[in-house]
């Protein structure tokens, strides 16, 4: 474990991170019929990486020769939803949500994961390392023995969600809790892969938009490649905007569709970087922030990805939005009560699509896709919290979380008799009746 590993993903000359391009799409031109045939095709094979719903794509990735060095959990292949009630009230015609938190880990990060994770067996790496708000480290945990190699993982103390803490610990992640945030553990990681052997599988290793990138292309071919005008996410360290918008413009590039969709990203009012560098300044200097978020997935205030995601949003033409802890707490409940469910940092896609419609940004008749990046049961805590009533006891929005006392559906104690379950059930009944 002493050799020196190279592993900048950032460009010698002007710092930035690097990108992965396909030069030889221009040189000898991919057919999008073709393409749009082929991948339909694939979908009736029993092959591992035809059966993947990121290795389907594998034309628009980066090419693996030797196709038993993919690890694969069979990735992707998420569902799109129609979110009737939510639409009703984020005064919408109709909503989707892509649900990438029916990924084999619960989050959209597996999605990239097979592809970098991949990259490092084939290097030869023994060790994978990410720092994390506990989705990544989650999905490399899963990944690395897969692959055969070990994981360490670095999380904020106390800032990341029991069932995320969990899965790293199962699948047998070192997991080391350091006592600072999600920035200071990027910051000695940044440092220990300088020193070690180590692979970072953070979204600074442009692997992992590649994979990100094919939640995009299914979409598209979910909407039979009828682009949708909008497609809302959640914005944290940004790999996964700048995924999607990356997608977005290679397949307009490629024929594959005709139009962009407009890519927007939605942020805590608590860890808003890229809110406060596009208001003011236009997306030319980062301003960081001492990040705070009961969203504790997008607790980041010094977003890596943040001139990716510039460019994705002055590309495809969409727009960025904070939203307030009790609008992400409130959406989040309407996610739920549709029988969908999300964790909290999903959810600011909702609250954000509120505030786009009302300003007038998006239009009720158009047709508007929210990214849901991690499963309802990644966070139960929040939402126990919040059902409960407690989500905001002793903070300075007390009052104010009044207004989420209809969404609140606490557990009900009951002596274990008959009448006093039907004495519920008819109450329960009255009030809809209301
Ligand atoms: N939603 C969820 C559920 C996430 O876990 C993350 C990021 C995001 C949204 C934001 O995506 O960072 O690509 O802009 N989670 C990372 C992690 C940081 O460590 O799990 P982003």
């Amino acid at each position: 474990m002493c050799q020196k590993a190279e592993q900048n993903f950032r460009c010698a000359a002007c710092g930035d991170l690097l990108e992965i391009v396909y030069p030889h799409w221009s040189i000898t031109p991919i057919d999008a019929a073709v393409l749009r045939d082929l991948w339909r095709q694939r979908r009736t094979s029993r092959l591992p990486v035809d059966e993947s719903g990121v290795w389907r794509f594998r034309e628009v990735l980066p090419d693996f020769h030797d196709r038993q060095e993919i690890i694969t959990l069979r990735e992707g292949n998420t569902p799109l939803y129609e979110m009737p009630s939510c639409a009703r009230i984020a005064g919408m015609q109709q909503l989707y949500a892509k649900h990438q938190g029916m990924n084999p880990t619960g989050s959209f990060k597996d999605t990239g994961m097979t592809v970098a994770a991949s990259v490092a067996r084939r290097e030869g790496f023994r060790w994978v390392a990410c720092a994390s708000t506990g989705n990544t480290s989650a999905s490399m945990a899963a990944y690395a023995p897969r692959g055969g190699m070990r994981s360490l993982v670095l999380i904020p103390e106390g800032k990341v969600s029991w069932g995320k803490l969990s899965q790293a610990l199962d699948y047998g992640a070192v997991t080391c809790q350091l006592k600072t945030d999600f920035d200071g553990c990027m910051r000695v990681l940044n440092e220990v892969v300088q020193r070690m052997p180590v692979y970072l599988l953070n979204s600074v290793n442009p692997y992992r938009l590649e994979g990100q990138k094919t939640a995009a292309v299914e979409l598209m071919e979910q909407f039979d490649w009828q682009p949708t005008d909008h497609v809302i996410v959640p914005g944290g360290n940004l790999g996964n905007s700048s995924a999607l918008g990356k997608a977005f413009i290679e397949m307009k590039q490629l024929g594959l569709i005709s139009a962009l969709p407009k890519v927007s990203i939605i942020q805590a009012e608590g860890a808003n970087p890229l809110v406060r560098t596009m208001r003011e300044n236009g997306g030319k200097k980062l301003i960081t922030v001492q990040a705070e978020t009961a969203a504790s997935a997008i607790r980041i205030g010094n977003p890596a990805s943040w001139k990716k995601a510039v460019g994705v949003l002055q590309t495809t033409g969409g727009t960025v939005e904070q939203v307030s802890e009790i609008e992400i707490a409130l959406a989040k409940a309407e996610i739920g009560a549709d029988g969908i469910g999300c964790e909290p940092a999903s959810a600011v896609t909702l609250a954000g699509l509120k505030k786009l419609v009302k300003q007038g940004f998006v239009k009720s008749g158009e047709s508007v896709v929210l990214i849901l990046t991690g499963h309802l049961l990644k966070d139960p805590e929040f939402t126990l919290k919040f059902h409960r009533g407690d989500l905001f006891a002793g903070t300075g929005s007390e009052k104010e979380a009044d207004i989420l006392k209809p969404q609140q559906r606490a557990p009900i104690v009951l002596d274990a008799t008959m009448d006093a379950v039907i004495r519920t059930l008819k109450e329960a009944d009255d009030q809809l009746e209301m």
